[in-house]
């Protein structure tokens, strides 16, 4: 998993006889925010330099032609027999089943793809598929639709064809991002603030755990209905909306009892992070990253206790990352049940806390933990070729 845009280029080449246009849709990170973009919470994600090249070109058929390099596989579908598939596949389809749901005339292509993001690590890279698919064809077959309307595009696709009820952070901040900032995004009006983000002397270090628990899908929509619950039941008897309505975890105590322990837990989890990401915001702006790595921790630890998203190979990394004062924010990030944490470490740390953290994991598990300093980068674009 170590393509360039010069590789998949030759390979679309080699393949399919013609010059093709080039993309990059990239992965993300989050801040902080977890879990509460289906909650109509805010989330801090940001693009980063870790995803998907493409190379692409429309092929004046009625056959969708694609090819994973990473994967070494390809779908040779006509548009008329768009159907769900398995794995990659159902990214590439889902996408062109929303553009068909919209009457738009599609037309056939053909398509090579390939990159450097890690598959399941928890950087989204099911959202940069469909970015990559989603804004090309949209240029190439000048359907004239904008970054947000692709993003809610992409939405629909992994809802429709893999069936993960997710949020719109991933898909929002592979079309929305800008370089060096990261967003204050508002999942309830689907707009967003941009933040400078200053962390002169810092790094973003990801770590990936290479596991990835098959719940993970299934246990994700499983939170979700939870929250749907608890937040009937809180709306029955509060007057709000939703829960960034509640501006104090005492006032889901009078409904314990209705919600049992195990909804209470997921809505105390989900208010405490609205509030949480709004503070991390306004330190964030106030250039305070010590208190802001404080609510990462805390994020943690709410995701683990509350949420129960966690697993132990996750936990093992952010204990094993506060116990470095090098280290002064750790969380694991994206949905859990595996995939990555994401620390904030200083520059002259990082070495000496890889060096130590790696081969810990190593010991307990036996598994290669893989690490990326990742850089903050713009959303999906086109490269000139
Ligand atoms: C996955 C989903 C997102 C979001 C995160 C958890 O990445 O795709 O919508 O819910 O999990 O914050």
């Amino acid at each position: 998993m170590n393509e360039s845009v010069e590789d998949v280029k030759r390979v679309f080449e080699e393949k399919f006889k013609e010059k093709p246009h080039l993309y990059y849709s990239p992965g993300r990170i989050n801040l902080i925010g977890e879990h509460i973009d289906y909650n109509d919470g805010f989330v801090m994600p940001a693009a980063i330099d870790k995803g998907i090249f493409f190379a692409i070109a429309l092929n004046n058929s009625e056959k969708i032609n694609c090819y994973s390099v990473d994967f070494d596989e390809s779908i040779s579908i006509p548009l008329s027999e768009v159907r769900k598939m398995d794995g990659w596949k159902n990214y590439v389809l889902g996408v062109v089943n929303e553009f068909q749901k919209l009457n738009l005339p599609i037309s056939g292509f053909n398509c090579a793809f390939g990159g450097n993001i890690p598959i399941g690590g928890g950087l989204s890279s099911s959202a940069a598929l469909e970015g990559g698919i989603s804004f090309s064809l949209n240029e190439l077959c000048n359907f004239r639709m904008n970054r947000k309307e692709l993003a809610l595009l992409g939405q629909r696709a992994e809802h429709n064809f893999p069936g993960v009820m997710c949020g719109i952070m991933d898909q929002y901040a592979n079309m929305m991002s800008k370089k060096n900032t990261v967003m204050l995004l508002d999942t309830k009006n689907i707009s967003n603030e941009y933040i400078p983000l200053n962390i002169e002397g810092y790094e973003i270090i990801l770590i990936n755990t290479k596991v990835h628990h098959s719940l993970a899908a299934s246990e994700y929509n499983q939170r979700r209905k939870e929250c749907e619950k608890g937040l009937e039941i809180l709306k029955r008897g509060l007057n709000i909306q939703s829960f960034r309505d509640i501006t104090n975890r005492d006032e889901l105590l009078p409904f314990k009892e209705e919600m049992g322990d195990k909804i209470y837990k997921r809505c105390l989890y989900v208010v405490e992070e609205i509030l949480r990401t709004k503070k991390a915001a306004t330190l964030l702006k106030e250039n305070d990253l010590t208190g802001f790595g404080k609510l990462m921790f805390q994020t943690h630890e709410g995701l683990k206790n509350l949420y129960e998203v966690s697993c132990k190979e996750l936990d093992f990394l952010v204990d094993a990352a506060k116990e470095n004062k090098d280290v002064i924010g750790a969380r694991l990030m994206g949905g859990g049940f595996g995939g990555s944490t994401i620390n904030i470490v200083k520059h002259e740390g990082v070495d000496s806390f890889l060096k130590k953290i790696l081969p810990a994991y190593k010991k307990q598990f036996n598994i290669d933990a893989e690490s990326y300093d990742v850089k903050v980068v713009a959303g999906t674009c086109e490269i000139d070729n």
